[in-house]
């Protein structure tokens, strides 16, 4: 799991207004720096709301905090009439290296599908913003033990049409729906069985090379205590966490996870 730079991200989804944002950011900050977390060896990220992103931007910018962060979606267009959506641009504009496409939340409530997370992904790349493609089962497709072959359309469908060094930039995060939020972990072999696929399916699609860069996340329930197992795992090069994010000192523990 070495082999690439660990990403420990966090996904605040719909919490945090930008007060609670920066008090969370700037108390995580002080927990790594107290603990002289070495951010070289491990890449951290926090997702805010589309609102907090201008507040995070001044806080890490005036701090010079080595904390990247990014949107939890943008829209495939550039710009134009297109109400209520964000464009990769802005994100651009306010510094955002990352930003989530197609987490399992945005597939369902707002039913975006495989062709429009494709465009997604690419408006990523047209704004020079690393997309962290999301893929993932159901509980159903889990039982019926298609949830390897799921994956991998999806997974197929978000990259058609990416360059070499684009899907080598790319992140993708395995988020399994039924462990998402629902404190039901994947087990370590779940999450290295289906990140060794992606591997595997990234290396027919772009060469060994390529899939030797891919960064690949598991997502779903993860907390200081079982991270370090997960993250231990050869395909496993990070995670993305949701509720234990909005706690500091609990996130501090799973960017630590080697100490
Ligand atoms: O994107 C992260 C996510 O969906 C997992 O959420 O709360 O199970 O860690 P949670």
């Amino acid at each position: 799991a070495f082999d690439r730079t660990p990403f420990i991200a966090g996904n605040w989804k719909m919490n945090m207004d930008h007060v609670q944002g920066i008090t969370l950011l700037q108390k995580l900050a002080w927990t790594l720096s107290d603990a002289k977390h070495d951010y070289s060896r491990v890449e951290v990220a926090a997702f805010p709301p589309f609102t907090d992103l201008r507040g995070v931007q001044t806080l890490v910018q005036g701090d010079d905090l080595h904390i990247a962060y990014g949107g939890q979606d943008l829209s495939q267009f550039d710009s134009g009439a297109y109400t209520g959506d964000i464009s990769g641009q802005f994100l651009n504009k306010l510094g955002c290296k990352y930003v989530l496409v197609g987490h399992s939340e945005r597939r369902t409530i707002h039913n975006e599908s495989d062709e429009v997370l494709n465009a997604k992904v690419k408006a990523a790349f047209r704004h020079g913003v690393v997309p962290v493609l999301c893929v993932g089962e159901g509980l159903e497709i889990r039982q019926a033990g298609t949830h390897v072959d799921h994956t991998l359309q999806q997974l197929r469908a978000g990259v058609a049409g990416l360059t070499n060094e684009q899907a080598a930039e790319l992140v993708v995060a395995y988020e399994p729906v039924w462990a998402i939020g629902t404190g039901e972990v994947a087990g370590p072999e779940d999450a290295q069985e289906m990140c060794a696929a992606i591997r595997s399916e990234l290396e027919t699609l772009f060469g060994a090379d390529v899939a030797a860069k891919t960064r690949l996340l598991y997502g779903g329930s993860v907390k200081g205590n079982n991270a370090g197992a997960i993250l231990r795992e050869r395909d496993v090069d990070g995670v993305l966490v949701g509720g234990a994010s909005l706690d500091p000192a609990e996130f501090a523990n799973i960017v630590r996870f080697e100490s």
